[in-house]
């Protein structure tokens, strides 16, 4: 299966560390992370789900619930999940997030997320590192494979869904490197009255090719949406 950007996400019926559930229904009407980890008790994968039980406040405050997912069992899962939370130095509190178990390796198949490099002990490919985004309507708005030996930064994955929740209410985009705060920059496909209207203080940068089209603004008050999707 090779998903594009814009299409429904499969409902995949799934076993997690909090049950048995539909992956939509989890979701529910919130943005959705789906991140997958080559297997339990390997180093890298623990520093990235620990930061991630780091940051559940982060991905809640944006409206977006995470799942992970690793080629273990669900006893598996529940073990490894006691080493994470130390490793967070998180203690006290029930493990925020479920852990799809994917022994059998049905959905980093189906959804391709194979990391040809990097082998098992059986020759065969090690899942990779698939990040996926889907928004509030069950489409996929990103998605991106990491290979098995590098750890994702969960710091970007936050900043894309700043930018992709922000982009969806106003008819901006987001330059290199911003971040939340930051100026964005005016859709060129916005007409000179449109402009006006919705931007009324822009900055325009002049370039040799007499082209306006670097103009900026500042970024646009969300803080009343709670990451609305419009698209
Ligand atoms: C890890 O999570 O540490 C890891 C997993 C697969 C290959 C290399 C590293």
């Amino acid at each position: 299966m090779s998903l594009k950007l814009g299409e429904p996400f499969p409902d995949f019926s799934v076993k997690t560390t909090f049950g048995d559930m539909q992956l939509h229904e989890y979701f529910g009407d919130s943005w959705g992370i789906l991140f997958s980890h080559p297997g339990d008790f390997t180093p890298v994968c623990t520093t990235e789900l620990a930061r991630v039980v780091q940051l559940k406040d982060e991905f809640a405050s944006r409206n977006c619930k995470v799942i992970g997912l690793s080629c273990d069992s669900i006893e598996s899962h529940l073990e490894w999940t006691k080493d994470i939370k130390v490793y967070a130095e998180v203690f006290g509190e029930d493990f925020p997030f479920p852990i799809i178990a994917d022994k059998d390796w049905e959905l980093v198949v189906e959804l391709g997320m194979l990391d040809p490099d990097e082998k098992n002990d059986t020759g065969l490919p090690l899942p990779a590192r698939a990040v996926f985004i889907i928004d509030p309507k069950k489409r996929m708005r990103l998605s991106i494979l990491y290979p098995a030996t590098t750890g994702r930064n969960f710091d970007e994955i936050l900043r894309v869904l700043d930018s992709l929740q922000l982009c969806d209410k106003y008819q901006v985009a987001t330059p290199v490197d911003w971040k939340k705060g930051d100026d964005v920059m005016v859709q060129p496909s916005l007409s000179e009255e449109q402009r006006k209207k919705l931007f009324p203080s822009i900055t325009m940068q002049s370039l040799p090719s007499g082209k306006n089209y670097i103009r900026k603004t500042a970024m646009p008050d969300i803080s009343k949406s709670r990451g609305d999707c419009q698209k």
